[in-house]
């Protein structure tokens, strides 16, 4: 599974559906078509960092009971330290952390002790620069496209440029990290995102809610990434 997963395989656009906007009253049906997609996204709310609140630890240990699939955990807490290890036990692949939480550095070392993969992420407001130090320790970075804590809103177009400013830096220091967008994505601005520099998608509102979701999927095969 890692083989396809990390590094990032050239030329591959990865799809992300987020079980927020999953029904929780059939999971398992609701997220049939999303197995089949690359990652899935799990969003983790506290109520502090966001005015919202998702899910424990018991979500993704019973989402990983249904799939081989990598799952990836978007922590919007403040405290990103108190819930690395749960997460990781629960069985997470890879980890994110918002750079505006508390100790995002000591999180990250902590991430990846426990031998799950690490992503740093930031707020629409924050500076793309914000996160560039953490270029030398992650594996991803996200770039928020909304402001964090709920599904369903617009893309904020000023995304875009923050998603060159990052790949120009990543490709500049020669790296291999995933470049992720999280917050409005539908089929019509994919395209655009993809040719910014962008290489994995996160889809709630506009994949849980279309009746077009496994077009979806094969509209992905289609896309080339950027790596290096
Ligand atoms: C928002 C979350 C997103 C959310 C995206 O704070 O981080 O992952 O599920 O949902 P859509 O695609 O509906 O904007
Ligand atoms: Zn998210």
């Amino acid at each position: 599974m890692f083989k396809s997963f990390f590094p990032p395989p050239s030329g591959k656009i990865a799809l992300n559906p987020s079980i927020l906007s999953a029904d929780f009253s059939c999971l398992k049906r609701s997220l049939k078509n999303a197995l089949k997609a690359d990652w899935l996204h799990v969003d983790i709310m506290d109520g502090h960092f966001v005015d919202n609140l998702s899910f424990g630890p018991h979500i993704l240990r019973c989402v990983k009971k249904i799939t081989s699939k990598p799952v990836d955990v978007h922590l919007m807490v403040e405290n990103p330290v108190k819930f690395v290890v749960p997460f990781a036990k629960a069985g997470a692949d890879l980890i994110t952390v918002h750079v505006e939480s508390k100790e995002p550095s000591k999180s990250i070392k902590l991430i990846k002790e426990l031998n799950v993969k690490a992503g740093i992420t930031l707020r629409p407001q924050t500076h793309a620069k914000k996160i560039f130090p953490f270029l030398e320790i992650v594996n991803l970075v996200l770039v928020m496209s909304v402001n964090p804590g709920f599904g369903g809103q617009e893309f904020i177009a000023s995304s875009l440029e923050k998603i060159r400013l990052v790949r120009k830096e990543i490709n500049r220091l020669g790296k291999k990290i995933w470049i992720q967008v999280d917050g409005g994505i539908t089929p019509k601005n994919v395209a655009k995102l993809v040719d910014a520099g962008a290489d994995c998608l996160v889809m709630g509102n506009s994949f849980f809610n279309s009746r077009k979701q496994k077009e979806i999927i094969a509209m992905f095969r289609n896309l080339r990434a950027h790596f290096i």
